[in-house]
C-alpha cells in the first residue's frame, strides 16, 4: 500500500513546495451543499449526531477543492454533552448548555460517554471512502477552551466567568479542567483508533490569559493531555491551536509537546519563523477577513504567508475558521496561488 499523504508527512517533519492547504470550517456554512443537507435535517447537532449526513459534509469540500486534509464535522462541545450537560445550539444565538458550572457542580452531572458514538461512526465512514492522499484530521477543543463554555453556559465576553471561577475557586476549576483533559484523551484516542491520522486542539481562547493563568490553565492541561495521547498513540501528530497566544508561542511549542503548531492571523509570520523552532511544523495563518476581501489583497497576504514559511515545514490554512460569506471564487483564487497553477 503506497500513498503519500503530504499533509500527515508534513506534520512528521517534512517540507513540501508547495505546501499542503486546508481552511479551518472547510465544512460549513459557506458551501450550498452544506446548506441544503442542513435544511433538510433540520439543524446543525442533527447533522453531527447522523453519521452518514456528517460524513458527507466532511468529505463535500475535498471533492469541490481537493484539499489536502479534511476535517471531521463535529463540534468541540459533544465533550461537555458527553459529560452530562445538555446541548443546544439555537438559531442565531450560538450554543447553550445547561446546567451551567456557575449554577450547579460537575459532581452532579452524570456522564453520557455513548453520546459520542455517532461521532465514531463518522470517522469510519470518512476513513472508507477518503482519497489515499488526503489526510483525516480529528479534533477537539483544549480543556480550557471547553471550559469556558461548561462554565458560562454559552460563548461569553472575555471569557470572564472561567477566568473569575479559576482565581475564585482554584480547586474546584482545576477538577473541572482533569474531567474535560481525561474525557478528550479517550476522545482522541477512539477517533484515532476509529481512522484519523492526525489530531488539532482548538484552544480558541487561549489569548485571555495572564501570563500565570495562561502556563496553570492552557500550558499544563495540554501538556499532560499531549503526553497521555502519546502514551496510547505515539506515531499519531497533534497540532496545538493556541489562538491569541502571540508572545507565549514559543513557551507553547516548548513546554507542551505538541508536534505542530496552528498561528492564528494576529501573528507576524516572519516573527515567526523566527522565533519557533526550526524543525517544527507551522500552520496558518490567512486572515479570514483578507480571504473575503479577495483580489489583490488575497494575494498579497498569501504571498507573504508562503514567502516567510518557505523554509520550513507549513501547512497552508487560514488563522481561523472561513467564515460563511466567503465567496467559493476567493477558495479557488487561493488554491490557484498556494499550488502555483
Ligand atoms: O469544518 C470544520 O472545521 C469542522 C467542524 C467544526 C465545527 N466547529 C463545526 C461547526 C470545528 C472544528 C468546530 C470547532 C469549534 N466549535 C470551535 C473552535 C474553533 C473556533 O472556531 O474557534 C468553537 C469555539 C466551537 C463552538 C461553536 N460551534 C460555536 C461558538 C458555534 C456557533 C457560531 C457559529 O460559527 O455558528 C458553533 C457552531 C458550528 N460548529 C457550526 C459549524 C459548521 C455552524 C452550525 C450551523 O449553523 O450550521
Amino acid at each position: 500500500m503506497t500513498s503519500d499523504r503530504a499533509l500527515l508527512n508534513v506534520l512528521r517533519g517534512e517540507r513540501r513546495d508547495p505546501p499542503p492547504v486546508w481552511l479551518m470550517r472547510q465544512a460549513g456554512r459557506y458551501l450550498p451543499e452544506y446548506r441544503a443537507l442542513r435544511a433538510d435535517k433540520g439543524g446543525f447537532l442533527e447533522l453531527v449526531n447522523d453519521s452518514e449526513a456528517a460524513a458527507e459534509i466532511t468529505l463535500q469540500p475535498i471533492r469541490r477543492f481537493g484539499f489536502d486534509g479534511a476535517i471531521l464535522f463535529s463540534d468541540i462541545l459533544v465533550i461537555p454533552h458527553a459529560l452530562g450537560q445538555k446541548l443546544e445550539f439555537l438559531a442565531g444565538e450560538g450554543p447553550k448548555l445547561s446546567p451551567r458550572l456557575l449554577d450547579a457542580r460537575l459532581e452532579q452531572l452524570s456522564a453520557a460517554p455513548e453520546r459520542l458514538e455517532p461521532v465514531y461512526g463518522t470517522v469510519r465512514r470518512v476513513a472508507a471512502a477518503l482519497p489515499d492522499n488526503v489526510t483525516f484530521l480529528g479534533f477537539a477543543g483544549s480543556p480550557w477552551t471547553v471550559a469556558t463554555y461548561m462554565v458560562a453556559g454559552e460563548g461569553s465576553r472575555e471569557q470572564a466567568e472561567a477566568r473569575r471561577f479559576a482565581y475564585r475557586d482554584p480547586a474546584a476549576f482545576g477538577a473541572i479542567i482533569a474531567a474535560i483533559e481525561q474525557a478528550t484523551v479517550d476522545y482522541l484516542s477512539k477517533q484515532i483508533e476509529a481512522g484519523v491520522h492526525a489530531v488539532q486542539l482548538f484552544d480558541s481562547w487561549a489569548g485571555s490569559l495572564s501570563p500565570a493563568q495562561y502556563e496553570q490553565w492552557v500550558i499544563a492541561p495540554t501538556a499532560r493531555l499531549v503526553a497521555a495521547l502519546k502514551a496510547r498513540h505515539p506515531d499519531t501528530p497533534i497540532i496545538g491551536f493556541p489562538k491569541g497566544s502571540g508572545g507565549k508561542l514559543p513557551a507553547y511549542a516548548r513546554e507542551t509537546g505538541v508536534d505542530a503548531i496552528g498561528l492564528d492571523e494576529t501573528v507576524d509570520p516572519d516573527w515567526a519563523n523566527a522565533a519557533l523552532p526550526k524543525e517544527l511544523p507551522v500552520q496558518g495563518n490567512l486572515d479570514p477577513l483578507a480571504f473575503i476581501a479577495g483580489g489583490d489583497a488575497l494575494g498579497r497576504a498569501t504571498r507573504r504567508i508562503l514567502d516567510a514559511f518557505a523554509g520550513r515545514p507549513h501547512i497552508f490554512n487560514l488563522g481561523h475558521g472561513i467564515l460563511p460569506d466567503t465567496p467559493i471564487a476567493h477558495v479557488e483564487q487561493l488554491l490557484a496561488q498556494v499550488r502555483g497553477e
